[in-house]
């Protein structure tokens, strides 16, 4: 694993850009795994200004969200599908139908799971999944207590998320829906690289628990302990809970130019 601290979300998003980058030129029609959630927005306005520049091109890549609320109607603007066609891929150059995402409308919901699982592996598996880190340690939405095996599934919200989230529902806890689909641990553990992005102090817990506490269930994101590459993406409030902050800070200072994420 190794941590990165930055000043600020726009360092933080142009760092982590820079990693898309470098793999869409070896692999432009690389697969990449979207998280929504305000973490990443910093990655996707950075992708963003690259793309309409012509510095970067989706044109040939795909790409698989991480979840999904259940129930919410299919024009719903919270609904994590059309988010992440506003805040993302509408403002870049992806092909139609190259970004999917779990069914939260679907009437089948263990098929809906279980295709979702095939079309990740039928498209070669992720190549870069970004991913944020919920307050109780959720990754997707793998709350405490989840599988360190699960595959993309339905589970219930935690009141903690739903309280967290409450902020995208006009702060109306009753709007927020109690269930998602979410690609499971195992799902995500199966990308090639994953870059995590953890912004402010009420993530400091989570984060020192995901980057120095015993793997368990309790604290889902610390099953990226077993991932073989694992970049995670700081502000300096998020990695104030970090025992080993000064080693941190230093091993990336050193780092030498020629490698990369
Ligand atoms: C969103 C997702 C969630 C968020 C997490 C952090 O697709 O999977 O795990 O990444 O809840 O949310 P923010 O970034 O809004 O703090």
């Amino acid at each position: 694993m190794e941590v990165v601290i930055l000043p600020d979300a726009a360092t933080i998003g142009g760092t982590a850009a820079d990693a898309v980058a470098a793999l869409l030129d070896r692999k432009p029609d690389a697969v990449l795994g979207l998280a929504t959630g305000s973490s990443p927005l910093a990655i996707y306005d950075e992708l963003a200004a690259r793309c309409a520049a012509g510095r970067i091109s989706f044109r040939q890549a795909r790409a698989f969200t991480l979840d999904e609320y259940v129930g919410l109607p299919a024009d719903h603007p919270e609904r994590y599908r059309n988010v992440i066609d506003t805040v993302f891929v509408s403002r870049v150059d992806f092909g139609p139908d190259t970004v999917l995402g779990p069914d939260g409308l679907a009437t089948d919901i263990p098929a809906a799971c279980a295709a979702y699982e095939d079309a990740i592996r039928a498209a070669g598996g992720v190549d870069l999944q970004i991913v944020g880190i919920g307050t109780d340690g959720h990754i997707a939405f793998n709350e405490p207590g989840s599988s360190l095996a699960s595959r993309t599934r339905i589970k219930t919200l935690t009141r903690q998320t739903r309280l967290d989230n409450a902020r995208f529902f006009g702060d109306d806890l009753d709007a927020v829906p109690t269930h998602c689909l979410t690609q499971g641990l195992a799902t995500i553990m199966a990308a090639r690289h994953v870059i995590l992005v953890a912004l402010g102090r009420s993530k400091a817990e989570a984060v020192h628990h995901l980057v120095e506490g015993a793997v368990s269930a309790m604290w889902p994101a610390t099953i990226l302990q077993h991932h073989p590459h694992v970049t995670v993406l700081l502000d300096d409030a998020a990695a104030q809970r970090l025992q080993l902050i000064d080693y941190y800070r230093e091993t990336y200072r050193s780092k030498p130019d020629w490698q990369g994420f």
